[in-house]
């Protein structure tokens, strides 16, 4: 696969002086006199001035105004708009540096130096959002033109902050991991449903894991079969292509007692709908179908090397959801790994049957806690649109400890209720539910679906159908796939030592 990411290297930077990259970044506020870094102002030659004088420069969100140094390096400056400073927080700082760095390399720069302005974020916090940012900046989508112009990629970020120490270094190598392996999750997204198909899948997952020391099991198809896993055979009997659940395991020494974590995610290589075919319009989008995939196998990889304190599982059931001869119709009944019978109404509806099985071998493999992601349904798009993803799960204690990290991620996350009174809507006059809950509260009728096989442990789903993929571009994301989730499930596993002592151990 050609390159579609690459991680600059970073370096922290004590003094203005050190910023010796070609071109530089540099955050400014609102009502911003920028007084405290008079050597711009003295290189710059009344171009901020000027800029300001004409509105062109006002310190508003995502806004950037290049103007030429004097002398060789560096040669150029961005200031890119960061909004009030009262407002500021290190979601916002990520959206600047990731701005900068997008401009940076529209301006074909390899070298940049960012200036961290005193605000009230500290600098282990601030040097791991940056260093996440220019890392999400250094991704680009359309890795399969010829020709054309090559991309330029940022190689190394000098890096100016207000209190530079060991933590704020170790932050920058930190943020660097988050922002690659979000990068990894977006290149698999990205990938066309003919090239990444569930065994191209499978591989891709065996060579992440290895290339991080995670073991990794790749069950196929007579596997599959062997532990009864009706619901994901069921969604594969449509295709040529035969299934697979990867099941990758990091087990640290220093580990949390009495906690395994498990991640499952939702790998439909392509959704065609199956027998209950989607429209043609807008129906090349799913191959994103294993997004939540994709986010639990690279957030493996960073949980492994930033070696996080707690066990983890992530499993990911792979398969095509596609109407051929043998395709499950609606009517049928199949009966999943757990024992528990499903009629399908809807051939669509095929995440949560996967997921059902999946996380069903979760708990056989020994999970405490689970948490599932997964493109899963288009109610959550109507509900919370393209930029939040839905939260769904039980105990609340469990939901609000996902919702923290998602915070502290910068993956825009939202509660949504898991009332047992929707579940009504599940009922089967011939099986014990049915897999689809009608157009009500669709994403909530999905979300009791997978709860039915959770065995009561801590579960939280995390509904990314809208926020997996970008339709827009805009200053602080390109169009395309955007890894979301991956930061999430990484900030969870690194705090597991605060809520490990929160939840029930079973
Ligand atoms: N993969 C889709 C959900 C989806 C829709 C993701 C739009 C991204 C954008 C899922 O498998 C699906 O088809 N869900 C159905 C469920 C319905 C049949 C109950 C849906 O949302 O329409
Ligand atoms: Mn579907
Ligand atoms: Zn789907």
């Amino acid at each position: 696969m050609p390159t579609v990411h690459r991680t600059p290297a970073f370096v922290a930077a004590s003094s203005a002086d050190e910023l010796t990259a070609e071109f530089l970044l540099i955050p400014v506020f609102e009502h911003d006199d920028i007084g405290d870094m008079p050597w711009l102002t003295a290189r710059a030659h009344g171009q901020v001035e000027r800029a300001r004088a004409r509105g062109e420069l006002t310190g508003k969100l995502y806004e950037v105004v290049v103007i030429v140094l004097d002398g060789e390096r560096p040669m150029r400056a961005a200031l890119v708009g960061a909004g009030p400073r009262e407002s500021f927080t290190p979601d916002r700082l990520r959206r600047v540096a990731i701005t900068g760095g997008l401009a940076a390399r529209r301006a074909r720069f390899t070298t940049v130096g960012f200036v961290q302005r005193a605000t009230q974020i500290d600098s282990p916090t601030a040097a791991q959002v940056i260093a996440e940012g220019f890392t999400l900046a250094n991704y680009d989508g359309a890795s399969l033109k010829t020709g054309g112009d090559n991309p330029t990629w940022l190689d190394w970020v000098h890096v100016r902050l207000t209190a530079p120490d060991a933590a704020s270094e170790q932050a920058l190598k930190r943020g660097a991991v988050l922002g690659e392996c979000t990068n990894m999750a977006r290149a698999l997204a990205n990938e066309p449903g003919n090239v990444l198909t569930p065994r191209q899948f499978a591989e891709r997952a065996s060579a992440i894991a290895s290339a991080d020391g995670v073991a990794i099991d790749i069950l196929d198809e007579t596997r599959i079969a062997a532990l009864k896993m009706g619901l994901l055979l069921g969604v594969a009997q449509g295709s040529q292509e035969p299934p697979r659940l990867a099941v990758l395991k990091y087990e640290p020494k220093d580990a949390v007692p009495g906690i395994t974590l498990a991640l499952v995610g939702k790998g439909i290589t392509f959704d065609t709908g199956g027998i209950s075919i989607k429209p043609a319009e807008n129906m090349d989008k799913m191959k994103d179908d294993m997004s939540g995939g994709a986010a639990v196998i690279c957030a493996m990889s960073a949980i492994a090397r930033l070696r996080a304190p707690v066990r983890c599982l992530a499993l990911v059931p792979m398969t095509e959801n596609m109407p051929g001869g043998r395709a499950v119709k609606p009517g049928d009944v199949l009966t999943s790994a757990s024992g528990k019978t499903v009629e399908i109404l809807n051939t669509d509806a095929e995440g949560r049957l996967v997921l059902g099985d999946a996380i069903w071998y979760a708990r056989q493999l020994g999970a405490t806690h689970l948490v599932d992601v997964a493109t899963l349904t288009g109610a959550c798009v109507v509900a919370l649109g393209k930029t939040t993803s839905g939260v769904f799960g039980t105990p609340e204690s469990w939901v609000s400890t996902i919702l923290r990290a998602s915070e502290k991620a910068g993956d825009r996350s939202w509660p949504m209720p898991v009332f047992d009174d929707y579940k009504e809507q599940l009922k089967s006059e011939i099986a014990d539910f049915t897999n689809t809950g009608g157009r009500a509260g669709g994403a909530i009728t999905a979300a009791l679906f997978i709860k039915e096989f959770t065995g009561d442990l801590p579960w939280v789903h995390i509904d990314i159908a809208g926020t997996a993929w970008a339709e827009e571009t805009k200053p602080y994301q390109p169009k395309g796939a955007t890894g979301v989730a991956v930061r999430t499930l990484v900030e969870l596993a690194m705090a597991a030592g605060s809520w490990s002592k929160l939840e029930p151990r079973t």
